[in-house]
């Protein structure tokens, strides 16, 4: 199994600066008043890790240094790509509840039988650290093949201390084992699990009092998800675990108006939460509320698509308003089994009436800004990680557009070429 190759990278301060030239650049950087922030015959230069400086051609050419210099002759340039909603570690399959949903029955009806999501509990809690690792690593490398350089990866199918932990350390192996980095994420109150049935209050304290000062104390996650519905947790559920995640520092987030409309928005808002997730139930006072607290507002068009729901997000009021969206995979095996970031921003654009700019920046700016880097990762400027991707193509937009070919030529993470397989 490989690990990702990349270019053996210099020690540090000892590294020539390299330059990508005759590059047009979708920065996505707002700065930039174009549509995609794009420069055409610019040079980007990296020194280490970070991007050092974004020259037109015409200046480059007058003060060329000791640089290793990489033509790519026209090509464009985007920010990495971060998925920021991934449920990327799991055992088992469920095809044949898919099978199911197709004859007629519903995900909250498998759900309240015992399928659903504790189906893939029981599949995870059956498989050791090591084999969860070797399950996850495909997915991984199909998401960094398509230019993945920062992902998001979430707990959830363990609901014990034991399990939830287990699924953490993989995430974090994976950020470790291959050149990408990884947000881990603890969503304990995922579901109730079988040894709570009926006691959710119960389970609840037990992910405080047991689950979340293991995890803090082992610096296992860096944020707490809540999943926010008529048959998850309730919004008084929710706010217990948001508070005491506070209380350790850790950022919230949330699943919320993905089935029923709750306020979980609103709630996650009030807490200052980077980002709540899924919407389709969001209302004129959630938008509202996601607009005033600087709340990202996540779009999962994939689950949409799979669970063949109807009500779609809110996606004009959220632009009118300015609420930064982000486009993200949801990579699981209940409701978006798809390892394709490039299928999901196409999906925002075809399903939910993104531009295709939109969806760009919703998997690169704004994906930064809902796993809180947004400083440091999105877009292509001076002084940001040097996390960017080369794509034969003619036009960004074509990127989003056309699937089942990758026009991706180079996949760089922190300065440094990786080749993603
Ligand atoms: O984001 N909504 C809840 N969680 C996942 C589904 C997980 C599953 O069905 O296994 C989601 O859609
Ligand atoms: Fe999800």
């Amino acid at each position: 199994m490989s690990g990702g190759e990349c270019k053996e990278s210099a020690p540090e301060g000892t590294a020539r600066e390299r330059v990508w030239t005759n590059a047009r650049l979708a920065t996505l950087d707002p700065a930039v008043r174009a549509p995609y922030g794009a420069l055409e015959q610019h040079a980007l230069a990296v020194r280490g890790d970070k991007i050092a400086a974004i020259t037109p051609m015409a200046e480059f050419a007058r003060g060329i240094t000791d640089a290793e210099i990489i033509d790519i002759a026209g090509k464009w340039i985007t920010p990495g790509l971060i998925d920021c909603h991934t449920h990327l570690v799991w055992g088992g399959s469920r095809a044949r509840e898919w099978e199911m949903r197709l004859n007629g029955v519903s995900y909250a009806e498998i759900a309240r039988e015992g399928g659903g999501i504790l189906s893939t509990v029981r599949a995870t809690r059956a498989r050791s650290e090591d084999e969860l690792f070797r399950d996850t690593v495909p997915r991984l490398q199909a998401l960094m093949a398509e230019g993945v350089t920062c992902v998001e990866i979430k707990s959830g199918y363990g609901l014990t201390e034991f399990d939830e932990i287990k699924m953490l350390r993989v995430a974090r192996r994976m950020g470790k084992f291959f050149p990408i980095e990884v947000s881990p994420t603890l969503l304990a109150a995922h579901a109730v699990p079988p040894e709570f049935a009926g006691r959710a209050d119960d389970y609840v304290g037990h992910i405080i009092d047991e689950i979340l000062p293991t995890v803090s104390a082992e610096k296992l996650a860096e944020a707490v998800d809540a999943f926010c519905d008529h048959i998850a947790f309730s919004p008084a559920q929710c706010e217990r675990i948001f508070r005491a995640a506070k209380e350790r520092d850790l950022a919230i987030k949330g699943h919320v108006e993905q089935l029923s409309n709750q306020h979980g928005a609103e709630l996650l808002a009030s807490h200052g939460a980077w980002s709540a997730d899924h919407l389709e139930y969001l209302d004129d006072t959630g938008v509202q509320a996601l607009a005033k607290a600087g709340t990202v507002a996540v779009l999962l068009p994939g689950a949409f698509y799979f669970l063949r729901e109807k009500q779609k997000p809110p996606v004009e009021k959220l632009r009118a308003a300015g609420v930064p969206m982000a486009v993200a995979t949801d990579l699981n095996p209940g409701t978006s089994p798809f390892a394709s970031i490039r299928f999901a921003m196409n999906l925002a654009c075809v399903l939910y009436g993104l531009t295709p700019e939109e969806a760009l920046a919703g998997a690169t700016r704004e994906a930064a800004k809902a796993l809180g880097r947004g400083k440091r990762l999105g877009t292509l400027s001076v002084g940001k990680q040097a996390d960017f991707l080369v794509w034969d193509v003619e036009h960004p937009a074509e990127i989003v557009c056309q699937l089942g070919v990758n026009p991706l030529t180079e996949r760089i993470f922190r300065g440094t070429s990786c080749n993603p397989i």
